[in-house]
């Protein structure tokens, strides 16, 4: 019997997943200044430990001001990059492929941690020495009630913030990073020169699809020359706002034909997020894969890699997809932060591994001896 394709290799470019589950990036607003610390080196080294395929960080920003929160992680210099590496080398040490998300968040920056509200800094988070700074935008327009009103980007900035998404990628290089994701999803920067929600410009980066599509475009080819041809390239988009009058899925096809032809690897496809509600695609009331038919779409119009992501459950859902040709990869965040070891887990329960052979040896010897040693106390008892 064929094994899951699941857990069967991929290799883009020059990197090869060992099976098809990426950990999704999720922000632990956890940084300070920017800074990687323990937490962070415990939190990704322990979704290595269950062995996906790949590992992609959390959005990371290209200057202070694109930070969401100021929990967030920052690549905006050297010192900060190196103090990413160590667990760089863990994550291939464990075999999965080290990633890592860069992004701006635009006029979504100078919120609060989720747990402290989500919304634009005010005076409690002053009192804890938090404060507010100047957001950028393609627009000056707020993502909702009370939320900043960015300050209208000129092409100076446009060409900046392009120089530093470039500047961030050859870090990630320089550190060993495999995998590189541009955030153009959930409301954040790119997203907001894509959707005409937030892009009101009259110029050429505003108006038209095309013209909408110029600042990630322009970013890409900023991007490619520095990040290595042999390394993948992933983009995650909000294949749709899913409000009337926005981003819609066709402008994501053409979208994706566009990255593909910049040498662009894989769309990561979510949804959502330009609105001041939620930072992700993943708050509210939504099915199982309820953005699989997105990825389903793009990979099959625009012939591109696709992962999807959002609500996939289990091995069996992800296997359903990947066996239909709907995607090329299975992204996962709350699951593997519920179950760091799903990928193992889930292996398990499809009759992949069941000698704990792919677990960490310090781990999977023990495993196994104790299923044996169930399997005899459950004969025993009957
Ligand atoms: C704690 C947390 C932080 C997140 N941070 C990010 C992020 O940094 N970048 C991003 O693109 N998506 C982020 N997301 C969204 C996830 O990557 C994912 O798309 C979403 O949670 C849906 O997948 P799930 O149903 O498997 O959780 C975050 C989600 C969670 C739960």
């Amino acid at each position: 019997m064929n094994p899951p394709k699941l857990f069967t290799p991929l290799t883009i470019k020059n990197v090869t997943l060992a099976n098809r589950i990426v950990i999704a990036p999720m922000c632990q607003y956890s940084a300070q200044d920017g800074w990687f610390n323990d937490w962070h080196f415990a939190n990704y080294s322990k979704y290595a430990l269950g062995k996906p395929g790949a590992v992609i960080l959390e959005a990371t920003a290209v200057e202070a001001i694109g930070r969401i929160t100021h929990g967030c992680l920052g690549i905006w210099d050297d010192a900060r990059a190196d103090a990413i590496k160590p667990v760089v080398d863990f994550m291939k040490a464990q075999g999965a492929v080290p990633g890592i998300q860069l992004g701006h968040a635009g006029r979504k920056g100078s919120i609060q941690r989720p747990w402290h509200g989500n919304a634009a800094l005010d005076e409690t988070d002053a009192a804890r020495g938090e404060l507010p700074w100047e957001v950028i935008g393609p627009s000056p327009v707020p993502a909702g009630e009370g939320w900043l009103v960015p300050r209208e980007m000129s092409h100076a900035d446009i060409a900046r913030v392009i120089g530093l998404v470039a500047d961030a990628a050859g870090r990630a290089d320089r550190i060993g990073m495999e995998l590189v994701e541009l955030h153009a999803a959930h409301g954040y920067l790119a997203q907001q020169f894509l959707s005409p929600l937030s892009n009101k410009r009259t110029d050429n980066y505003g108006g038209s699809l095309e013209n909408r599509m110029r600042f990630l475009l322009e970013m890409v080819e900023a991007v490619r020359p520095v990040w290595p041809d042999g390394k993948p390239l992933f983009v995650r988009i909000s294949s749709v706002d899913g409000f009337e009058g926005g981003w819609e899925i066709a402008d994501s096809v053409v979208l994706a034909r566009e990255l593909k032809a910049l040498d662009v690897d894989v769309i990561d496809c979510s949804s959502g997020g330009n609105a001041a509600a939620g930072a992700t695609a993943s708050s509210g009331q939504r099915g199982p894969g309820f953005q699989v038919p997105y990825a389903e779409q793009i990979k099959r119009e625009a012939g591109i890699m696709t992962m999807a992501v959002g609500l996939i459950l289990d091995g069996e859902q992800a296997e359903e997809i990947l066996q239909n040709g709907r995607a090329d990869l299975i992204a996962i965040a709350r699951e593997a932060i519920h179950d760091p070891f799903w990928p193992r887990h889930q292996a398990q329960k499809m009759g992949v591994d069941l000698d704990f052979a792919h677990w960490p040896e310090q781990y999977g010897w023990w495993l196994d001896r104790r299923a044996q040693g169930l399997r005899q106390l459950a004969k025993a008892g009957a």
